[in-house]
């Protein structure tokens, strides 16, 4: 009965998986690519939705040269000040071809919806003189749209033997592959991000986002590569992506709210994560939804992590809902004593309030006997935990799953593998 219940949105998933391309061929915007680079600057044509005009200005036209050596910063940057001062809607495009790029920060206050067609690869340097703390950065741009296809080349091997943050507290940030500072009413599709140095996506304050059919990749044991990092940021919405990478999947921090996740495959990784939380002024994440995800081979599956000792904060309204979970090692967890370099005080505790959270049909396996963890703060006792239809199994030493709580109020509702400790 239970297991019927999610097969619909599963079809989904699996289908999704199967066709999900990063080509944009399929909506014709090549072709119209082919026109822009034979007229250089294409005539103004109609949009998908037929109504803003395009308009697009190939990087090669202000300088760009595609040897993969060549940095193009200047070139990139001039087309951006052009599209973004055009009216209507205007593209920087990437064409095919291989654009090696260092640091830049495209500024925004555009005049109307100013676009990046990549189509091609673009290169982050691999010499450590040149990189900063970012690599590409949007800042204060509203009516974003980056799609085309291409790919995003963090060269992350070139950086990760600097990453020395597990032992050295004053480490040098790494550059993140894309970092958007209060950007609005944008969309990134159709993109790959491989390799970052850091983190693939970072995102600080910013509003009405959508991420779909991106795929983000690195190795399982390249240090800090979050997928999607999204801070102090709203109305978020990531869809039909794949997000295989060293560190979180996607990770909520600082005050962000309102997330929907749909038909996201993750793993390897660290999962998805809530935190952590506890350091900053009354931080505040709630209303997240995670729904139909694959979440495989990660060290973690759904979890909220906050600091002990903590500042206040809360966490509230997060519901997780049809959740294949493949060979996990914390499928469902809160952690807050979260102690990612020991020792740390176990007797500390956290003061952010965990609240009204819903785990709902999670099934698959765990690959440790604790297969549920919910370890909340004796200060701040976690309340209005459901967990409904959860099946988890574990095959390994020392018979089958456990669930684990501590400071937790809730209840449980239809199936529960391992038993449920509420
Ligand atoms: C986000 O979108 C909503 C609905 O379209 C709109 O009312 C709101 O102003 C947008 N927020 C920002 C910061 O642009
Ligand atoms: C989220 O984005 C996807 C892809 O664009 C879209 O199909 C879906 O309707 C969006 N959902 C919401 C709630 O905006
Ligand atoms: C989940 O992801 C794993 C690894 O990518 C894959 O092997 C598996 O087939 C996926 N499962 C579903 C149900 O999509
Ligand atoms: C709990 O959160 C869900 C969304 O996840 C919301 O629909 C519901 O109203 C919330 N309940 C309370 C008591 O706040
Ligand atoms: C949780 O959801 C309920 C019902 O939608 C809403 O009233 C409440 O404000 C939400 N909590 C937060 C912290 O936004």
């Amino acid at each position: 009965m239970a297991s019927n219940a999610f097969l619909p949105e599963f079809t989904g998933l699996l289908i999704f998986l199967g066709f999900l391309c990063i080509c944009d061929a399929s909506k014709g915007i090549s072709d119209r690519f082919y026109d822009v680079q034979r007229y250089g600057a294409a005539p103004d044509g109609n949009d998908d939705e037929g109504v803003a005009l395009n308009k697009f200005y190939d990087v090669r036209k202000y300088g760009a040269v595609s040897d993969g050596k060549t940095d193009n910063s200047q070139a990139f940057l001039r087309a951006w000040t052009k599209a973004c001062n055009c009216n209507g809607k205007c593209w920087v495009v990437v064409p095919i071809g291989t654009y090696k790029l260092g640091p830049v920060v495209f500024v925004g206050r555009c005049k109307g919806v100013t676009g990046f067609l990549i189509q091609g690869v673009v290169v982050a340097p691999t010499d450590p003189a040149e990189f900063t703390d970012k690599w590409i950065t949007f800042r204060y741009v509203d009516q974003l749209l980056i799609r085309g296809g291409g790919t995003l080349d963090g060269q992350g091997a070139s950086a990760w033997p600097f990453n020395d943050c597990k032992t050295n507290p004053h480490c040098r940030q790494l550059p993140a592959t894309m970092t958007f500072d209060f950007v609005t009413n944008s969309r990134i599709h159709h993109l790959r991000s491989l390799n970052s140095k850091n983190a693939h996506m970072n995102f600080y304050s910013c509003t009405n986002i959508t991420i779909n059919q991106v795929r983000l990749i690195a190795p399982a044991d390249s240090p800090n590569t979050d997928g999607i990092r999204l801070g102090a940021s709203s109305n978020i919405n990531i869809s039909r992506s794949i997000i295989a990478t060293g560190d979180d999947c996607i990770s909520m921090i600082e005050n962000t709210n309102n997330v929907l996740i749909t038909y996201v495959s993750c793993g390897p990784g660290h999962g998805i994560s809530i935190g952590s939380l506890g350091k900053g002024l009354y931080e505040q994440v709630h209303d997240i939804q995670v729904l139909s995800c694959n979440i495989s081979g990660t060290q973690n599956g759904l979890r909220v992590k906050t600091w002990a000792p903590s500042l206040f904060g809360m966490v509230s309204n997060l519901t997780f809902r049809n959740i294949f979970i493949n060979q996990v090692q914390n499928p469902i967890v809160f952690d807050q004593n979260y102690c990612p370099d020991p020792p740390c005080d176990e007797k500390a505790q956290s003061q952010i309030k965990i609240s009204n959270v819903t785990f709902k049909t999670i099934y698959g396996t765990s690959s440790s006997k604790t297969a549920v963890n919910l370890k909340c703060s004796g200060a701040q006792p976690c309340d209005k935990v459901t967990l409904d239809n959860i099946n988890l199994k574990y095959k390994g030493p020392g018979g089958a799953a456990v669930s684990y709580c501590r400071n937790v109020e809730g209840k449980s509702v239809g199936r529960q593998m391992p038993p449920d400790c509420l």
